[in-house]
């Protein structure tokens, strides 16, 4: 054994022992309501972010399919050499009508969509202000860019980002940076007021807004439709990974001239293949659905309440929140990982606890999510499962 594999041994020892390591779950038929695992054990998914039940759609499976057939297996180049298609400036023009933006840029995960957006706007004359639940693609996209200088305000503290953007004035830009709907808690940013702030302190907001597209808003078009200030967003990024289908892929929707500028320098755009040409096809279809049946989201909200009544019916506290996302807090990671185990093995109902580093120590969480597909009978299964492992 190598230095490097005793090194890796003796971490992952720590993990096994402290009841923190992480296992995957390998399913051997598609997500949905229901799956399999490979060793045959069917489950209930509640913890997928296939919100509007769509990454098994025929609808969604067959225009993949037929891009493939059409485009071939790969792209085989980024963008700019000989990488763009058809069906990325269809998605994108289609994405960027849907959010609110007159034009958008594809990327294969919006973990590259934000490093591109933050990196390309954060420059060395930018404050970057981020509130301190931002998702990790977020964080990780602020530690990459050049920016003259970091404030993490408190969450959803707009206070205290007044007073942050009143000292960052000198600077030549100040980038406000938010998730839409904050991944682990499942609560909603403030929109209204931070565009109101930005607009006062002439400050650029930028909204992720990977949990709200599909999900909040009548008809699905994001956490700012959802809070009256559609179209007023300057960036706005998300993934084509959960409710749009669930492949893979993300974007950058913003002014034309502001996705002209990041085409020509964000450099994960620049150095990294196109986003496959399937999944483009996959997404456009997705969209089109979600635009031909808005009942959908209509189902999908009545899916959560269900599910955080029932659990509060059940003595248990979910997180409150207007979206998909119903958190419980645990506490311990051990034990969040316990009960997820539990409810697996025992209960054939597959949540994944989440603990550190994915949310901060002592706040593990059981984070469950609800999606359109689930009939009712399904979310009461759910309740009862997550009522028998977890502490009231
Ligand atoms: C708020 C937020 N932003 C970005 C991402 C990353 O998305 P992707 O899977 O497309 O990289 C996620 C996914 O977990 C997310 O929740």
């Amino acid at each position: 054994m190598s230095a490097l594999d005793e090194d890796a041994a003796a971490a992952l020892a720590a993990m096994s022992v402290a009841g923190t390591r992480k296992t995957f779950n390998v399913l051997a038929a598609p997500t949905g309501v229901r799956t399999r695992l490979a060793d045959g054990r069917e489950l209930i998914v509640a913890c997928s972010n296939d919100y509007l039940g769509m990454a098994n759609d025929p609808a969604v499976v067959a225009a993949g399919v037929a891009g493939l057939r059409q485009y071939g297996a790969g792209t085989a180049s980024v963008r700019f050499i000989c990488g763009t298609f058809v069906p990325h400036v269809d998605l994108e023009r289609d994405l960027a009508d849907f959010v609110g933006t007159s034009a958008a840029l594809s990327f294969v995960s919006c973990w590259d969509a934000n490093a591109a957006a933050i990196t390309v706007l954060a420059d060395s004359n930018t404050i970057v202000l981020s509130d301190e639940l931002n998702h990790a693609s977020i964080v990780d996209a602020i530690r990459l860019s050049r920016a003259a200088g970091k404030v993490v305000y408190p969450h959803s503290d707009l206070a205290a980002l007044e007073k942050a953007l009143q000292g960052s004035l000198a600077a030549a830009r100040r980038l406000v940076v938010t998730d839409g709907v904050f991944s682990m808690e499942g609560d909603l940013a403030r929109l209204p007021e931070l565009v109101e702030l930005c607009r006062r302190y002439d400050a650029v907001l930028l909204v992720d807004d990977s949990h709200g597209v599909g999900v909040m808003g009548a008809e699905g078009r994001g956490t700012a439709s959802a809070l009256g200030v559609h179209g007023e967003i300057d960036v706005i990024t998300g993934t084509l990974g959960k409710a749009l289908g669930g492949a893979a892929g993300g974007f950058v929707a913003a002014s034309e001239s502001v996705i002209a500028l990041m085409s020509q320098l964000a450099r994960p755009g620049l150095f990294s293949n196109a986003l496959p040409v399937t999944v483009a096809c996959s997404a456009r279809a997705a969209l089109s659905l979600l635009r031909s049946e808005p009942g959908r989201v209509t189902r999908l909200h009545e899916v959560a309440d269900r599910l955080r009544t029932g659990l509060q019916t059940a003595g248990l506290r979910p997180l409150p929140s207007a979206s998909a996302i119903v958190p419980v807090i645990v506490g311990e990671t051990a034990t969040a990982i316990r009960m997820s185990q539990t409810l697996r093995d025992v209960h054939g109902v597959l949540v994944t606890g989440f603990g550190h580093p994915v949310v901060p120590e002592g706040t593990a969480r059981l984070r469950l999510q609800a999606s359109s597909a689930f009939a009712d009978d399904d979310v009461d299964a759910v309740v009862r499962a997550v009522a028998n492992v977890a502490p009231r």
